[in-house]
């Protein structure tokens, strides 16, 4: 008999093209199945028959597939080796970058890189992809609201400069939003953008198998140009960075080679 949470996962793949069998099965079979109790269903059988009539159900399903815990600054300490060590070799001679900041999520780590590279360029002239296959969290991002603990980590001057207070709430100035495009991209299935100097892809691969993860590094290597830098997060570094023709320039950044 084939296994109820397999055949959940074909189902959900004919119906929204979001194929979970690439991601971890143990971890993502865990959070479904509590979800699906909480729910108050049986199987995964009933469950899907339930949500492919309920809208709401789907969606609540889809959300919890996607964990969008971010911050703007995560992990400061990689922000500034960004800006310090690895953004001038990138900007020398280059009047503009292309940058992409994939599973970006709620926009906290677009918006980061463009007060980042606000250092280097007036910000009319930097254009940041941002996509994330939750088409919530997009929405969320463009609204460009959040509370304060997300900007715990963020410099004063720059939350100054690129943001306005209303009680506890931060909204991001235009100047910042316009900075940023967002669209939806799901890693696993659409095309990659081409010519990119700098991808930011943090905190998500940790959730794909082995398989999907070695496609994806394979994608964003040819997504750069040559010269240009894949930007990871904790625990995502590439086990054999040669095979996809990247150097190491720091760990968890990684330089696409010159040839
Ligand atoms: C934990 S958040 C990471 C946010 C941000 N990059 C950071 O490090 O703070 C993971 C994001 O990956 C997105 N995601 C999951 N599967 C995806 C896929 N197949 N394609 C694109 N985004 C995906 C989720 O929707 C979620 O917003």
């Amino acid at each position: 008999m084939v296994d109820d949470y397999i055949k959940f996962v074909e189902l959900i793949y004919d119906k929204s093209g979001i194929d979970l069998s690439q991601y971890k099965e143990k971890q993502m079979k865990r959070r479904l199945t509590s979800l699906r109790d909480k729910k108050g269903f049986s199987s995964f059988d009933t469950y899907f028959k339930a949500l492919d009539s309920d809208e709401t159900l789907l969606h609540e399903m889809l959300d919890r597939m996607t964990i969008n815990v971010s911050e703007f600054y995560r992990n400061y300490k990689r922000w500034e080796i960004l800006k310090d060590e690895i953004i001038p070799g990138l900007a020398e001679g280059k009047p503009s970058l292309k940058v992409w900041s994939a599973a970006c999520s709620t926009g906290e780590e677009p918006y980061t890189l463009a007060m980042l590279l606000s250092d280097f360029y007036d910000l009319n002239n930097v254009s940041i992809l941002a996509t994330d296959i939750d088409e919530n969290a997009i929405q969320r991002a463009k609204m460009g609201l959040y509370p304060e603990r997300s900007l715990k980590e963020a410099p004063q001057d720059k939350i100054n400069k690129f943001f306005t207070q209303n009680d506890k709430m931060f909204t991001v100035r235009d100047e910042l939003k316009q900075a940023v495009t967002f669209k939806k991209h799901n890693l696993l299935a659409d095309s990659y953008p081409k010519n990119v100097d700098l991808i930011v892809c943090r905190n998500v691969l940790i959730y794909f198998t082995e398989e999907a993860k070695s496609t994806i590094y394979s994608n964003f290597s040819k997504a750069l140009k040559p010269n240009g830098v894949l930007f990871v997060g904790s625990t995502e570094q590439l086990f054999n960075p040669s095979s996809y023709d990247f150097d190491v320039l720091s760990t968890f950044f990684y330089q696409k080679v010159n040839k």
